[in-house]
């Protein structure tokens, strides 16, 4: 279970991240939403432990990021806004390269498998010819290949055509029902977060998000 208490972030003068508590238990998916600039990426890297807070503590099953950071980064697996690929190689290169780089050992049927599970049947492809929505779907293959239990996905479905979008949120769905991971995601699509997740948490001062979850019947919880 991951448990954040009393969170702050702070830019130079500018408070980003004020204060934020909740905590997230396996098998949860959770929206991230708020106007840009509101901190979501913030909340994202910090949770990824590419950054510390100001104040407050992160908990990973009861363990401390401050303390146990090499053990927590085995247990996550973190998708950032940009697509992080090798273009000039394969879909299979770069599961190959990206299993060697992580802390658990996948022959090449297991990672053939995972693209597969993702609808991404593209192996032998070359990266720089697959449609956006290809690319992403690859870039959370290669998040998930030494299986952390919490995914953490910056805007995994923004400007990727509508089939692409509806199969990676059914599979975030299926692994977090299936195989309990706990995952946090951001995203714009206010259909795509309420279909998709248990709870949903609206950062940054302006009310638009919340407001407009609220009268689609929705009960999203302010940080
Ligand atoms: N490394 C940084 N140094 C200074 N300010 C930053 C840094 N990273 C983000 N910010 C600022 O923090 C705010 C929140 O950014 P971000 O977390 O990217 O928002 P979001 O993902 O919700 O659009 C923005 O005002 C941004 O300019
Ligand atoms: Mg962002």
């Amino acid at each position: 279970m991951l448990d954040v208490q009393a969170l702050s972030k702070v830019y130079g003068k500018k408070q980003i991240l004020k204060n934020l508590s909740f905590s997230v238990k396996p098998g949860e998916v959770i929206g991230l939403v708020g106007e840009n600039g509101a901190g979501k990426s913030t909340l994202l890297h910090i949770l990824a432990t590419l950054s510390k807070p100001t104040s407050g503590s992160v908990m990973l099953n009861d363990q401390p990021y401050q303390t146990s950071i090499k053990k927590i980064r085995k247990q996550i697996g973190f998708v950032s806004q940009d697509i992080a690929l090798w273009e000039e190689f394969t879909v299979k290169e770069n599961m190959i390269f990206f299993e060697k780089l992580s802390w658990n050992n996948k022959n090449n049927g297991e990672l053939k498998q995972l693209c597969n599970d993702m609808k991404l049947n593209k192996w032998n492809e070359t990266v720089k010819n697959l449609s956006g929505g290809m690319k992403h779907k690859l870039n959370i293959a290669v998040s998930l290949i030494h299986e952390p239990e919490l995914l953490l996905l910056d805007e995994p479905t923004a400007g990727i055509d509508l089939k692409s979008r509806k199969e990676i949120g059914s599979y975030l769905s299926n692994i977090a029902t299936v195989q309990s991971k706990s995952i946090i995601y951001t995203s714009h699509d206010m259909d795509e977060i309420m279909q998709l997740c248990d709870r949903i948490y609206c950062i940054g001062d302006d009310p638009f998000y919340f407001q407009l979850l609220q009268s689609y019947g929705k009960n999203p919880i302010s940080l």
